[in-house]
């Protein structure tokens, strides 16, 4: 008898080589390391029947034809990683699916609808400051002005994606129409400490809180670290260090809030002189909008200040939003009842991280397994789920398919 959670960690663990060398996962948008999951998963997808096709915004769309006019149900997260970061973020949630099709069509099950898997590019938004290009594609909401947007080597997201054989100007046609899609449903690793705790294996996600990130410029003014007086010296670094202790006592003052500075440069970034330029990340996470943008608005009046009592010159821009969302009751309850028939208590928790489900939410209702994570910990090379938690993920998704409709 198949193990189909065996099956899914044999294919998880060839898709963590296509990376980047070095520590964990790394696998950003539009890369070799991208190109090389989609070649894998293309192959998988078609040894288990489905027409595969890659759309203008690089998502790999693995498609089961079912009756005409019955409609189709999407299933599948992002293939990119984090810098750094685990096997299973995201692309677990491409993988769990597509082995239960394979399970449903190993026991001769005949699905009445439509189905398709997707392998979202970029969910993380590490490479450009915006994410959820794919989910926004299809649920209508993508905003073409970020593929104005560079990464860290000064590469746009329309150049990156004319790079990759994708067409840019194409991605404003793959909005669905919302009468033929039936829901989505996201499989994701917890990220978190709940289900390990409960000694569950999976839960079903409540709501996805909201998010938002900023760019922020500090500029003064370098000079010799030895003999520029200390009075009068206008240190970027210093600037951007009172930047994120202020993020950090926002959050640790505003209850449900969560914010980070989680990356930062600096020039030159030599011993010797004082720093001229830094820049830096602040993002900020809640299941409370207001919270979540008054947060970022405080930060906006922060910077204002820091800048005319400093004499820095500082800029902070928003870059990105996406706004907290309830999961769909009627299909979290059909995903609970599919819970229950594979033996677990079908237990509810939010989640803290942001998902493609979030942007999906716009096209069709939306429901989120999560799968137990081992010691709570997620974008780490420590990351892990276990054959057997996915086995039972992988039966829960059989059962719902067969009867979500
Ligand atoms: C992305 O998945 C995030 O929550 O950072
Ligand atoms: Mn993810
Ligand atoms: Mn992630």
């Amino acid at each position: 008898m198949t193990d189909w959670g065996t099956r899914a960690a044999v294919l998880l663990e060839e898709l963590s080589r296509c990376s980047e060398p070095g520590l964990g996962v790394t696998r950003l948008p539009f890369t070799p390391e991208h190109r090389a999951a989609i070649d894998l998963l293309s192959e998988r997808m078609e040894q288990a029947g489905l027409e595969v096709a890659l759309d203008a915004a690089g998502t790999l769309i693995g498609r089961k034809e079912g009756p005409a006019g019955a409609g189709t149900f999407l299933m599948g997260s992002h293939q990119d990683s984090v810098r750094e970061g685990g096997a299973y973020d995201g692309i677990m949630g491409v993988v769990l699916p597509l082995i239960a099709l394979e399970k449903l069509k190993a026991g001769g099950t005949e699905l009445p609808f439509s189905v398709e898997i997707l392998a979202f590019a970029d969910e993380e938004g590490v490479r450009f400051p915006t994410a959820l290009i794919g989910s926004r594609a299809l649920a209508g909401s993508f905003d073409p002005a970020v593929l104005e947007m560079t990464d860290r080597d000064g590469i746009s997201l329309r150049d990156a994606l004319s790079g990759f054989g994708l067409t840019p100007d194409g991605i404003g046609q793959l909005a669905r129409g919302p009468g033929d899609v039936i829901g989505f449903l996201e499989t994701h690793i917890e990220q978190g400490p709940v289900l390990e705790r409960e000694d569950e294996a999976v839960g079903i996600v409540t709501a996805i809180c909201g998010i938002e990130r900023h760019q922020i410029s500090v500029i003064g003014e370098t000079g010799h670290a030895g003999t520029l007086p200390m009075e009068g010296r206008r240190d970027a670094l210093v600037g951007a260090a009172a930047l994120v202790t202020e993020v950090n006592r926002m959050a640790r003052a505003t209850p449900d809030l969560r914010a980070t500075v989680g990356a930062l440069t600096v020039e030159p970034n030599v011993v010797n002189a004082v720093p001229r330029a830094v820049r830096l990340t602040a993002e900020f996470r809640s299941p409370d909008d207001e919270t979540r943008s008054l947060a970022g608005e405080n930060l906006h009046r922060f910077a204002h200040a820091l800048a005319q009592e400093s004499r820095l010159q500082i800029t902070c821009t928003r870059t990105y939003q996406q706004k907290a969302q309830p999961c769909a009751a009627e299909l979290s309850e059909c995903l609970k009842d599919a819970s229950r028939h594979a033996r677990t208590r079908a237990l509810s928790l939010p989640s803290g991280a942001t998902h493609d489900a979030s942007a999906m939410a716009d096209l069709c209702p939306v429901a989120m397994l999560f799968v137990r994570c081992r010691n709570g910990v997620s974008h780490t090379p420590e990351e892990f789920a276990s054959a057997s938690d996915m086995g039972v993920a992988i039966d829960v998704l059989a059962h719902f398919l067969k009867s979500v409709r």
